[in-house]
C-alpha cells in the first residue's frame, strides 16, 4: 500500500476510515505507517496508559529517520521536483526555488557542519531565525543527525529566548544578523547576544548573513553560516532514530509563567502530519501549497515542513507580511506562484477584509482550489469574506482545529469531501475520538451539546511530555478528566456531530492567532518597581480576535500615568515580545477577589468586554465596591 491509498475521496470513505480507526486503531495506523520507509519495522503499533502517569508510544521498535522519508525518498523518484518556493519580504523577483535534490544537499551540508562542531544525537539546538529557507534547512539538518530542534519564533524578546534556551538546555544556537518584516528589520543577533548573557549552556552560535547589517562578534563563540558550511560534503547519512526518540521541542504558553516545551517524537509525528496534510487539504501531486504561518509555530513545523515534505509536496514559504509593500501582497504571491492551497489565520483574514477588495480583484486567483484557516475560531463575517472574495463562493474552506500539543489537525472538514459549515471546524479526523464534558466531568451524551472538549484515545502525533516536566504534562492535560486528553478549549456540537470551537477555557488568550498565557505577562508587569499586582485578561477585538487588557495596582499614585503605561508596555515587549503588549492598561486601586483571595478574572473579562450588565452577583466578593470603581474608570 502507498500513503495515497489512504486518501479519503468521499464522505463515505471518511465514514469508513473513521469507523475502522475506532474499531481497530492498531491495524488502521499500522497500515498507514507501513507506507513510510523504516530501517527496522515497528513491532507494536500503540502502547498507552492515560490513567496513571500518561504514556503514549507509537510504532515502538521501529527505526527511521524522518528526513530520509521527507527528502531522500523523493529524491530517488523525483529529484527535480520543487520542494520549496521561497518568497522574500521584498517583492522584487528574488523568489528562490529549491528542488528536493537541492534541499537534501543543503540539509546534508549543514548537518555535516553541525557534526563538525560537535552536535550529536539528543543535543538540543535552538533556532532563532527569520522565515528564510535556511530555517527549514537547519530544522531538517538537526533531524538528519538526531539533534533535537527547538525553534523560537523570531518575534520573541531576549528574555523569552533565554528562558527557552535555558529550559531546553540547548548547547547550540543558530540565528541571523537580522530579519526583515515589512519595512522594518529585527536585529536578531543583538537580541540573541542579550539572551546569551544569561545562558551558559550554549557552546557555539551560528549566524546567517541575511540583512547584512553590522553585528557584534564574539570570536570564541560565533561562526558565520557561510564559513560554517564552506567546503563540506553534501552527503550525510541519516542518523537512525527510534520511533519514540525526540524530534523536537516547541514551546507554548500555559497558565503559569513558565512556557511549556512540548516534546514531539519521530515516528508518530511523521505519520500523522503526512496523513492529515494529504486528507484535510486534499493535496494532489502538482499542487502548490502555501501556509502563511511562521516555522516558529507548530503550524509551520507540521504544514510547512514535515507534512508537505513527507508527501513530496511543493510549498511556498513567505518571509514578509500581508501589508508589505501593499495590502495586495498575498494575492500577488498567489498569482505569481500559482498557489492552489492557501492556508492562513482568521486574524490575517480580518485585517485583509479592512482593505478594498480591488487588492484582490486585480489578481488572477484562478489557480486556487482550497482555502484554510487555523489558529483561532473564525467568525462568520471573516468566513464569509474569505469565501466571497478569495474563494468566489466556489472553493472549499477547511477550518482546522488543533494545537502545538496535538502536532497535527484533529478536527476539520476535508476539503470538498466532507461538508463544511461556516464557523465550525466540523468533524474529527479518523483516529480522533472526541467528547464533550461538563465541568463536573460527565461526558455529554446528547449529540447537541456544549461543554469542554476532550479526546478519549491517542493519536500518533500527540506531544509525549513537557520537556523536563512530565508531572506538569500530567496535570495540565490529563488530570481535568482522568483518562482523557484535555486541550483547554470549549466547544459545542450540533446534531450532525460537527464541532464548533468556542475558545479557551483557561488563562490563555489567543491574540492574532498567538497563544499568550496571561500569567507570564502579569509576571512581567509585576517586575515594574511601582506595581503591586496586576491581572491580564482578553477581550474581543475586531481584527486580532482578542486583545489584552491589563489591570494594574500601584504602590502609590503616579502623576504621569501615561509614562508608566508606556514603561509597562516596553517592559512586556522586552521580556516576552511585542505580540504580548496589552492594548489597554488600566490603573486601578484594587482587583475583584473572592474571599479566599483569588482574582475574579471572569468579572475582569466582562468589564473589559464592556458586558457590564452580565457581571452576575458581585456581592459575595471580598471587595464588591471595586467593581463600580473599575466601571467608572473604564468609561472615562
Ligand atoms: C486555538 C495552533 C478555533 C485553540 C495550531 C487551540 C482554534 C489553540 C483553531 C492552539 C480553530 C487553533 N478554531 N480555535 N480552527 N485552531 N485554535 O498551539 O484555542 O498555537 O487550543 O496551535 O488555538 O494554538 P497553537
Amino acid at each position: 500500500m502507498k500513503l495515497q491509498d489512504s486518501k479519503l475521496n468521499s464522505l463515505n470513505d471518511y465514514k469508513e476510515a473513521y469507523k475502522a480507526a475506532v474499531e481497530n486503531p492498531e491495524s488502521f495506523w499500522g497500515e498507514i505507517a507501513n507506507t513510510f520507509e523504516w530501517n527496522t519495522p515497528f513491532n507494536k503499533v500503540l502502547e498507552y496508559d492515560w490513567n496513571g502517569e500518561p504514556k503514549t508510544e507509537w510504532f515502538s521498535g521501529g527505526k527511521l529517520n524522518i528526513t530520509a522519508n521527507c527528502l531522500d525518498r523523493h529524491v530517488k523518484t523525483n529529484p527535480d521536483k520543487v520542494a520549496l518556493i521561497w518568497e522574500p519580504n521584498e517583492p522584487q523577483d528574488k523568489a528562490i526555488k529549491l528542488t528536493y535534490k537541492e534541499l537534501l544537499e543543503s540539509v546534508c551540508k549543514f548537518a555535516n557542519a553541525l557534526k563538525n562542531i560537535g552536535v550529536s544525537k539528543g543535543d538540543r539546538v535552538c533556532l532563532y531565525l527569520p522565515m528564510v529557507p535556511e530555517l527549514t534547512i537547519a530544522v531538517l539538518a538537526c533531524a538528519r543527525i538526531g539533534a533535537i530542534h527547538s525553534v523560537v519564533f523570531a518575534g520573541f524578546s531576549a528574555s523569552a529566548l533565554a528562558a527557552r534556551i535555558q529550559d531546553s538546555g540547548s548547547s547550540f544556537l543558530i540565528t541571523a544578523d537580522g530579519g526583515f518584516r515589512g519595512d522594518k528589520t529585527i536585529p536578531l543577533k543583538d537580541i540573541a547576544d542579550d539572551a546569551l548573557k544569561s545562558c551558559d549552556t550554549i557552546k557555539k552560535c551560528v549566524v546567517l548573513q541575511h540583512t547584512f547589517e553590522s553585528v557584534s562578534w564574539n570570536k570564541s563563540m560565533d561562526l558565520w553560516w557561510h564559513d560554517f558550511i564552506d567546503g563540506l560534503s553534501s552527503v550525510c547519512a541519516p542518523e537512525i532514530m527510534d520511533s519514540e526518540d525526540v524530534l523536537f521541542i516547541l514551546y507554548t504558553s500555559g497558565s503559569t509563567g513558565k512556557p511549556k516545551g512540548m516534546v514531539h517524537t519521530c515516528g508518530g509525528y511523521m505519520v500523522y502530519t503526512a496523513y492529515s496534510f494529504m486528507n484535510v487539504f486534499q493535496y494532489n501531486q502538482d499542487d502548490i501549497f502555501w501556509c502563511t504561518a511562521d516555522i516558529g509555530w507548530i503550524t509551520g513545523h507540521s504544514y510547512m515542513v514535515y507534512g508537505p515534505l513527507a508527501l513530496g509536496a511543493t510549498s511556498v514559504h513567505f518571509e514578509g507580511v500581508p501589508s508589505h509593500p501593499k495590502w495586495n501582497r498575498f494575492w500577488d504571491v498567489c498569482e505569481k506562484h500559482k498557489v492552489t492551497h492557501f492556508y492562513t489565520a482568521p486574524t490575517a483574514i480580518r485585517a485583509l477584509a479592512k482593505h478594498p477588495t480591488t487588492h484582490i480583484t486585480k489578481h488572477d486567483l484562478s489557480s486556487l482550489k482550497v482555502l484554510g484557516s487555523v489558529g483561532e475560531p473564525i467568525n462568520e463575517e471573516a468566513w464569509n469574506w474569505f469565501d466571497t472574495y478569495v474563494g468566489k463562493n466556489k472553493l472549499p474552506i477547511v477550518d482546522t482545529w488543533w494545537q502545538t500539543e496535538t502536532g497535527g489537525i484533529l478536527i476539520s472538514n476535508l476539503a470538498g469531501v466532507t461538508p463544511q459549515k461556516p464557523t465550525f471546524a466540523t468533524l474529527p479526523l479518523p483516529g480522533i475520538q472526541t467528547a464533550l464534558i461538563d465541568d463536573k466531568g460527565n461526558v455529554l451524551m446528547n449529540k447537541e451539546a456544549e461543554g469542554i472538549l476532550a479526546v478519549n484515545f491517542p493519536w500518533p502525533s500527540i506531544a509525549r511530555t513537557i520537556w523536563g516536566d512530565h508531572k506538569r504534562y500530567q496535570e495540565v492535560y490529563f488530570s481535568a478528566f482522568p483518562g482523557h486528553y484535555f486541550p483547554g478549549d470549549g466547544a459545542l456540537r450540533d446534531l450532525d456531530g460537527n464541532y464548533r470551537i468556542t475558545g479557551r477555557v483557561d488563562d490563555v488568550v489567543i491574540v492574532s492567532g498567538h497563544n499568550l498565557g496571561t500569567a507570564p505577562i502579569e509576571n512581567s508587569i509585576n517586575e515594574h518597581p511601582k506595581v503591586v499586582e496586576s491581572a491580564v485578561v482578553g477581550y474581543p477585538h475586531d481584527i486580532k480576535g482578542n486583545a489584552l487588557m491589563a489591570y494594574v495596582i500601584l504602590y502609590e499614585a503616579t502623576n504621569d500615568p501615561e509614562l508608566l503605561i508606556q514603561e509597562i508596555r516596553t517592559l512586556i515587549s522586552n521580556t516576552i515580545g511585542p505580540i504580548a503588549k496589552p492594548d489597554r492598561v488600566l490603573i486601578v486601586s484594587g482587583l475583584p477577589k473572592t474571599r479566599s483571595g483569588k482574582i475574579m478574572r471572569r468579572i475582569l473579562r466582562k468589564l473589559a468586554s464592556n458586558e457590564t450588565d452580565q457581571l452576575g452577583d458581585v456581592s459575595t466578593l471580598l471587595n464588591p465596591d471595586i467593581v463600580d470603581e473599575i466601571k467608572r474608570e473604564l468609561t472615562i
